[in-house]
């Protein structure tokens, strides 16, 4: 098997390396040449989260503050240019989007790392519309906790016709009452629910304000980026709706009560705006002991009269069904272990493993690393019964694929389509897919020091 695995490892750095590159000419050729849609220059920066204070040591996509929202056309080629001005190593893992496996931002795995003054062009069409975002998937505690992260939208071909769009990044930040970074994790509560920031943000803010018009039906597209954090978000003020769960239309489109958001997870929501001047709507978080509010809208202008009526549903996405009766079964079991510290410290390790799947944890990104859990047949049809026997909540995420959620041993589950589902303590979640992406994708847990303390894997698709 490592045999293998090393001269398939061999090919696929061949392959990335053409790639890399603004300058390099690979077998890409002129595309490779092409100039990037945009540049991503990942760099140190500073920002005032708390008045008066400047937080040192930022990693961000913007010089300046927040990463930009990136906008990108359902079905056109996108093209990124990452230009590494980190002082580490790093990568954009593309969370949620199916695309080609080169492209997938895994080191190792998919590509080498992007070291300091290096650049890689990322270069795909994506399939699916929807809320989707970015992030690095190398040392990803710290650099994700440092503030590497940014939501991508990928817009429908019709406009689906919302007055306003507003993205809405959720992220804690732990730090100091100086403002600055402290420890980023507890390992005794990574081997819980993880870790929790000290400072709650919505684009960088503490409950930041958005003018929006009275009277309108607005897109809200909530990202919970966040490394520990499972949100459970209700609004207060207006009339809302789930028009998309993790980037796929929701059936239905129920109306929102509370929805929980784990970290990786996405909701959209179609909000109507009172149609008088000054109202505030608020969208709160109700997970934690006290409620707090996340963002607050405020109304201006003159009522735009919009109705829930003028509500369509969002076109579904182009995702393979799965064959059910063919289908083949592979469970993945979720629990704690008490096999000693991962072996590799590239990438990032925190020194301690608690996790595991199929009781094996994840020795760490290495340029050799376990064989994939599963080797799935391109074309196929699977069920993958996600079970977990551990008191905690873990968002379960696979990489490169799309899966229908069919049944819960807990809870009844609409049959959404997503890439990162919320299995709650003790839960069994079976979900279905067809293979058709090949290559090798990442399974993980993106409650991140559980990623990063053994709740990590892979799958293999030929
Ligand atoms: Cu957003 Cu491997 O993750
Ligand atoms: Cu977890």
């Amino acid at each position: 098997m490592a045999q293998t695995r090393r001269n398939f490892l061999k090919n696929s750095l061949l392959t990335a390396s053409a790639v890399a590159g603004g300058t390099t000419v690979g077998f890409l050729g002129a595309r490779a040449q092409a100039q990037p849609d945009l540049l991503l220059k990942p760099a140190l920066t500073e920002y005032s989260f708390l008045p008066g204070i400047l937080t040192r040591k930022l990693f961000s996509y913007n010089s300046t503050g927040p990463a930009p929202v990136l906008r990108a056309r359902q079905g056109q080629p996108f093209h990124v240019r990452l230009e590494n001005a980190l002082p580490e190593e790093t990568t954009i893992h593309w969370h949620g989007l199916r695309l080609p496996n080169a492209m997938d931002g895994v080191p190792f795995l998919t590509q080498p790392y992007v070291n300091r003054h290096e650049s890689f062009d990322y270069i795909f069409t994506p399939p699916d519309a929807g809320t989707f975002w970015y992030h690095p998937h190398c040392n990803t505690l710290e650099q994700m906790s440092y503030g590497l992260n940014g939501v991508l939208v990928v817009e429908e071909e019709t406009d689906p016709g919302f007055d306003q769009d507003i993205a809405l990044n959720l992220r804690d930040w732990r730090l100091g009452s100086d403002g600055q970074f402290i420890k980023l994790y507890q390992a005794r509560k990574s081997a819980r629910s993880g870790t929790f920031g000290t400072v709650k943000t919505a684009n960088w803010q503490e409950n930041p304000h958005y003018e929006v018009s009275s009277g309108g039906l607005i897109r809200l597209r909530i990202v919970n980026s966040d490394v520990t954090r499972i949100f459970k978000l209700g609004i207060s003020g207006a009339q809302a709706k789930i028009i998309a769960l993790d980037g796929y239309p929701t059936p239905g489109q129920p109306e929102l009560d509370q929805q929980s958001v784990g970290p990786g997870q996405r909701m959209d929501l179609a909000i109507l705006l009172p149609g008088e001047e000054d109202r505030e709507v608020t969208l709160i978080n109700y997970s934690s002991s006290t409620p707090w509010t996340v963002s607050t809208l405020k109304t201006r202008g003159q009522s735009l009269k919009r109705d829930l009526g003028d509500l369509r549903p969002l076109p579904a996405n182009p995702v393979p069904l799965p064959d059910l009766a063919s289908a083949e079964h592979i469970p993945f079991e979720f629990t704690a272990t008490a096999e000693s510290a991962p072996k590799s410290g590239f990438c990032g390790s925190l020194g301690f493993s608690f996790w595991a799947i199929n009781r094996q944890p994840w020795p760490g990104v290495s340029p050799d690393p376990m064989a994939p859990m599963a080797e799935l047949k391109l074309g196929k049809s699977y069920i993958f019964s996600f079970i977990n026997r551990t008191p905690h909540s873990h968002p379960i995420h696979l990489h490169g694929l799309s899966f229908t959620l069919l049944k819960s041993n807990k809870r009844p589950l609409a049959p959404l389509i997503t890439d990162t589902a919320l299995l709650l303590p003790d839960e069994q979640i079976d979900v279905a897919f067809v293979a058709d992406n090949p290559g090798d994708w990442l399974l993980h847990c993106h409650i991140i020091e559980h990623q990063k303390t053994g709740m990590s894997s892979f799958i293999r698709i030929t």
